[in-house]
């Protein structure tokens, strides 16, 4: 059945409520020993809000269901790419709660973020995801993103 929703604009606090939790899961575990879920927390809402205060403009909208309990939220901001100098949208996060997946939220999403860029003049939109994500990679070069750049990294 078709999961009723609506997207709504959203404050950054809500945004940062709904991503903690969802973020957690992505931590490595590597990460996890060393962090509690408290100290998490609080270093996910110092560096938002660093990030939040550095974009030239920032676009939050969240997806609510009919209980208004958010089930999807998407955070991008405009900034200047670091490589052309151009403005570009940088998505920080997309997610969908797991049980509300492959009802279009995640699409009316990512539409929103599209129609902001255009409003803006903004042609290029930008994302990061870990390469193990094969379904969010797989999702978005449905949606016409392509690989452009390789984060690489070492540990030490
Ligand atoms: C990737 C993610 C954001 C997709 O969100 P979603 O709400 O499940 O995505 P959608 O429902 O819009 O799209 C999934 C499929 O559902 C189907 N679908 C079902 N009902 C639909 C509707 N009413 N409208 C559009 N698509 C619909 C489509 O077939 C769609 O296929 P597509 O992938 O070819 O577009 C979600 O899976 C997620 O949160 N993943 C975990 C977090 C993550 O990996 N985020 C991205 C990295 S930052």
């Amino acid at each position: 059945m078709r999961k009723f929703f609506r997207i709504v604009e959203g404050d950054l606090e809500s945004f940062i409520e709904f991503d903690r939790a969802m973020s957690w899961p992505f931590v490595s575990e590597s990460a996890k020993k060393l962090l509690s879920y408290d100290e998490y927390a609080r270093r996910h809402e110092e560096l938002v809000k660093r990030l939040y205060s550095s974009n030239l403009e920032n676009f939050i909208r969240l997806a609510v269901d009919e209980g208004g309990r958010v089930v999807g939220a998407v955070w991008a901001g405009i900034r200047v790419d670091p490589v052309d100098f151009i403005p570009i949208c940088y998505i920080y996060d997309l997610e969908v709660s797991e049980d509300s997946r492959g009802h279009g939220i995640g699409t009316k999403l990512l539409s929103a973020v599209e129609e902001f860029c255009r409003l803006k003049g903004v042609r290029r939109l930008a994302l990061t995801t870990p390469a193990r994500n094969k379904e969010a990679i797989e999702w978005y070069r449905r949606k016409g993103f392509a690989i452009s750049r390789v984060y690489m990294q070492k540990e030490l």
